[in-house]
């Protein structure tokens, strides 16, 4: 697979459950269960998801993203996922990519993700992508974790507000 071939959508409802097969044997949705395709409900309904598919139009990649969220009214990536056998080629880089340039094309100089402790390989590619932690607080389901919601600031120079 390689990542030219991997392109950005708009996701269609009806293709629900089709995407859950995303986050099928993930940390994530051990964790979580069933509220993971409860969010992705949500999302959908919401009209706030992407998704990233391969050159046969397969869905590989869902990620939801509240530009106006909880978070102060500020950009926030509320969930991302890859298809296990699509991690490690770029396809989540490509997402978080994305999702930088749709908040700053609007306008907004800051955008936030949370992960939980549980997740080291994800903070670091969030960290990698310029994401660094802003906050911690005890996760709601299990407060024996912690979430820690990173922020982005926009370097001066790149900023239009
Ligand atoms: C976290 C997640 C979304 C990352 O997606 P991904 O597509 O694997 O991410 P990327 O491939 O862009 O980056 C992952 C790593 O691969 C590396 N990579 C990127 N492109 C690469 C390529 N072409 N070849 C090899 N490695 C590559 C990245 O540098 C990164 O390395 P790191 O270990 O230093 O961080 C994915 O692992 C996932 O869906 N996990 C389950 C759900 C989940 O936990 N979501 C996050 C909730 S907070």
């Amino acid at each position: 697979m390689a990542v030219h071939e991997i392109h950005i959508v708009k996701a269609d409802k009806s293709r629900a459950m089709d995407y859950r097969r995303i986050f099928d044997g993930s940390k994530l949705f051990r964790h979580y269960g069933e509220n993971v395709h409860n969010w992705m409900d949500s999302a959908l309904a919401n009209d706030e998801v992407w998704i990233a598919e391969d050159r046969n139009g397969e869905a590989v990649g869902f990620m939801w993203m509240q530009i106006e969220s909880v978070y102060a009214n500020m950009p926030y990536l509320a969930l991302l996922g890859v298809r296990t056998d699509y991690r490690s080629h770029g396809v989540g880089q490509m997402l978080i990519k994305y999702f930088i340039e749709s908040y700053e094309s609007k306008g907004y100089d800051r955008g936030f993700i949370a992960v939980n402790d549980f997740n080291p390989l994800a903070r670091r590619l969030y960290e990698d992508m310029g994401f660094h932690k802003f906050m911690q607080m005890p996760e709601s389901l299990d407060p024996s974790h912690n979430l820690y919601l990173l922020m982005r600031k926009t370097p001066k120079h790149n900023s239009n507000v």
